[in-house]
Formats: C-alpha cells, sequence, structure tokens
C-alpha cells in the first residue's frame, strides 16, 4: 500500500484545467453576424469526450486480459481477476449506451446547423474504438473490401499504422482459442468424452426420427417428408462438429473462426458448468459473449440514432450512413462461435456420464 506524500488539490490530480479546457465549439470559432454558436455542439462533443474516456478504460482493462491469457498456464485466481475486469467492461458499455439517450436530445434540426464543420472528420477517425475492436478480434482483412477502406482509409499515416501494426499482436479471440484448445479434460485416462457424445447425439437423432415416423398421423406425407429432410440438416449440423472437412469449409466461408478443437472444448465447458473446475471458465465465457452482444447492441442502436439525425443522408465520414452502420452491426462479430455453440447443447440427461476418476479431476475432491 502507498502512503501518503503530501497534500493533494482535487483540481490539480484530476488536470481539471486541461480537460474542461479542452471542448473547443467550431460554432464558437467560426461564429459571424450570421451563425453564432450553436448550443448544442458543447454536449456533441462532451458525450464523444467521455466515449473517448471510456474506452480508454476499457482499452486498459481490455490489455491486462491479454496479459492474462498470453500465458501458457493461466492460474485460477487470474480467470477470476479477468471476469471481474470483463464484468467492468459490460458495466460501462452500459453507461455507453445510455449516453446515446442523452445525446439524442439534440434534435436533427439542431445537428444540422453545425454538421457540415465537421466534415470529414467522423467516428471512423475512432482509433480507441478500432483498437478495442482489434484486440478483441476483429481484423480489418475479415471486413467486406469496402468496410475495410472505411476502416483505415480515413486515418492519417501514423494512427493508420498504429493500428495495422496492432494487427500483427494476438487479438482475445487468438488467446482464448489457445487457452480452450488446454483444455485438458476431454481426452484423458481412457476417457473420450467426444465418442460418447456422439453416441447420445445418434440416440437423440434416432428418436427424434421415431417420433416423426410413428407419432404424427395428422401429418400429411408431404409434411413428414419436410420434416425427415429438416431432421437430415440437423444431422449434417452435428456432423460439421466432429468432421474436420465440414469444419475447415465453414472456416472458408467465414461462418466459423475457433478450431475445431477450441470449439469441442468450449462445449464441454458449457455442457458440464456445473462442474467445479468449469464454473469460472464457463462465466469467462458468457461474459465475453456478453461483451460482444453489448457491442452489437451499441452497433444498431448507434446505427439508429444516426437514421434519425441524418434520414439518408451520407455521414460526414463519406460513408451511405445508417446503411454502412447496420452492414457493420450485422457483420462484427468476434465470439459468434460460440453463440451458436447453443445448436449443440443437449438435456443434462442424455449427457454421458463422466467417470468418477475423471469427476475427482473436475472437483475441489479432497
Ligand atoms: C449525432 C450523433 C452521431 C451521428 C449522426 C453519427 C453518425 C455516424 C455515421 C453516419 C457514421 C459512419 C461514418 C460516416 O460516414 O460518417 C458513424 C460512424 C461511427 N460513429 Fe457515429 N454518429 C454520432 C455519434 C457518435 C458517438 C457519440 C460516437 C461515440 C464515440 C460515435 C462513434 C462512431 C464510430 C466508432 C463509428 C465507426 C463505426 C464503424 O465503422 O463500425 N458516433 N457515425
Amino acid at each position: 500500500m502507498h502512503k501518503n506524500r503530501g497534500p493533494v488539490y482535487y483540481g490539480d490530480y484530476l488536470q481539471l484545467d486541461k480537460l474542461l479546457d479542452s471542448q473547443l465549439p467550431l460554432s464558437k470559432k467560426y461564429a459571424d453576424s450570421t451563425n453564432g454558436e450553436c448550443h448544442d455542439e458543447m454536449l456533441f462533443i462532451l458525450v464523444h469526450q467521455a466515449y473517448e474516456l471510456w474506452f480508454k478504460q476499457i482499452l486498459h482493462d481490455l490489455n491486462a486480459i491479454l496479459v492474462t491469457f498470453n500465458q501458457e498456464y493461466i492460474p485460477e485466481s487470474e480467470l477470476s481477476s479477468v471476469i471481474q475486469k470483463l464484468s467492468r467492461i459490460k458495466k460501462i458499455q452500459g453507461l455507453l449506451l445510455g449516453q446515446l439517450e442523452v445525446l439524442e436530445t439534440m434534435t436533427p434540426m439542431d445537428f444540422l446547423e453545425f454538421r457540415d464543420l465537421l466534415i470529414p472528420a467522423s467516428g471512423f477517425q475512432s482509433v480507441q474504438f478500432r483498437e478495442i475492436e482489434i484486440k478483441l478480434g476483429l481484423s480489418t482483412n475479415d471486413r467486406q473490401h469496402v468496410d475495410r477502406e472505411f476502416f483505415l482509409g480515413r486515418l492519417n499515416e501514423s494512427d493508420r499504422k498504429k493500428l495495422t501494426d496492432l494487427e500483427s499482436s494476438p487479438s482475445l479471440l487468438k488467446l482464448v482459442e489457445g487457452w480452450l484448445e488446454r483444455v485438458p479434460y476431454t481426452n484423458m485416462d481412457n476417457f473420450h468424452f467426444w465418442e460418447e457424445y456422439q453416441k447420445s447425439i445418434a440416440s437423440l437423432l434416432q428418436d427424434d426420427e421415431e417420433i416423426i415416423l410413428n407419432n404424427s398421423a395428422h401429418l400429411t406425407e408431404l409434411a413428414k417428408k419436410i420434416q425427415l429432410e429438416n431432421l437430415e440438416g440437423t444431422k449434417t449440423t452435428f456432423k460439421s462438429l466432429f468432421d474436420e472437412t465440414s469444419h475447415l469449409e465453414l472456416v472458408k466461408n467465414k461462418q466459423r473462426t475457433l478450431s475445431q478443437k477450441a470449439i469441442l472444448n468450449a462445449l464441454f465447458i458449457m455442457l458440464y458448468r456445473d462442474e467445479s473446475m468449469l464454473t469460472i471458465p464457463f462465466q469467462v465465457l458468457t461474459t465475453m459473449m456478453d461483451i460482444d452482444e453489448n457491442f452489437t447492441t451499441w452497433r444498431y442502436r448507434h446505427a439508429l440514432m444516426a437514421q434519425r439525425m441524418l434520414g439518408t443522408k451520407i455521414g460526414t465520414g463519406g460513408s451511405s450512413g445508417h446503411q454502412y452502420l447496420k452492414r457493420a452491426a450485422d457483420n462484427n462479430r468476434v465470439f459468434v462461435d460460440l453463440f451458436n455453440l447453443s445448436t449443440f447443447l443437449i438435456p443434462r440427461s442424455r449427457l454421458p456420464v463422466i467417470p468418477t476418476n475423471i469427476r475427482k479431476k473436475l472437483s475441489f475432491y479432497v
């Protein structure tokens, strides 16, 4: 614990002189006899600055999380601290979402008064927002060509270099993939979980087929045929979990990101999350999904705000505005593989029983 080194003054400690002197509305700078200062530009600046301050805190926490995951072996105690930091990011995202409501107290007409003064600046140039995206796992190469142009093309040389350099460091997604691949319990001491799980799936699907064939007297032959075809589709989906060729095909088509081993081990964590050793890994995965979901919610919410302010006008950064933002919300997901794992969850009663020797390893057994 640090000891006090002398009196501290509130305003000096927080550097309020600098902070509160950093709002410089352009409408004030260029005010003349026809156009005066626009009252709401102050709000516009402050909300963006508040965002950037919170982005700084998110990056501070994200950097610490990356250091933890960048180890060969991650002690349990450090994972608890990861959950605490991820949860903080979630709370901050809640605040960021709420701030859009404050900004929307500015009407589109009020925004129009100073909007043209901002061209060509826009959120495209928020380097911290891009840093968060890249550190989470959204690479510029995963973007559609036109989006990549917007992603990097509006930045000055040094910001662009900073972000492209950042892409050579491992992202949270990559590090979590490595961590998941190292989960030991699924293939040890003569216990081959995936063989057992596949047997359960086969029996579940067999039951489904029998229900369609025997219990659907009210169904027409055509309806029965459609249901059986849908069931074949489900079988193919399950096959993609175990069959390497199908998995690689999905990766190639950008429908899957994580390695097959990481996906299977993440599924194991989700299925057996009640086992003591898996409780914390399960929380890590779900909190990362929450953060991904919050980002997507923010993107849609921000797209709606842009539509409310601009209609179908283009953005100050030159994109199609609302349309671009909606597409970015649809396309930019980090942990989508974890969401899709729900496809493969099965009822607890049909889960393979874990042998006692493995169970002991999964619990705080003394
Ligand atoms: C009046 C309020 C706002 C409007 C009308 C608006 C509009 C837009 C538009 C149209 C774009 C697309 C780029 C362009 O062509 O300009 C954009 C991008 C962006 N804006 Fe806003 N925005 C507003 C407020 C905010 C705020 C408060 C933030 C918080 C930092 C923000 C962050 C971003 C980010 C990060 C992007 C890039 C998104 C991406 O490429 O996925 N915007 N905004």
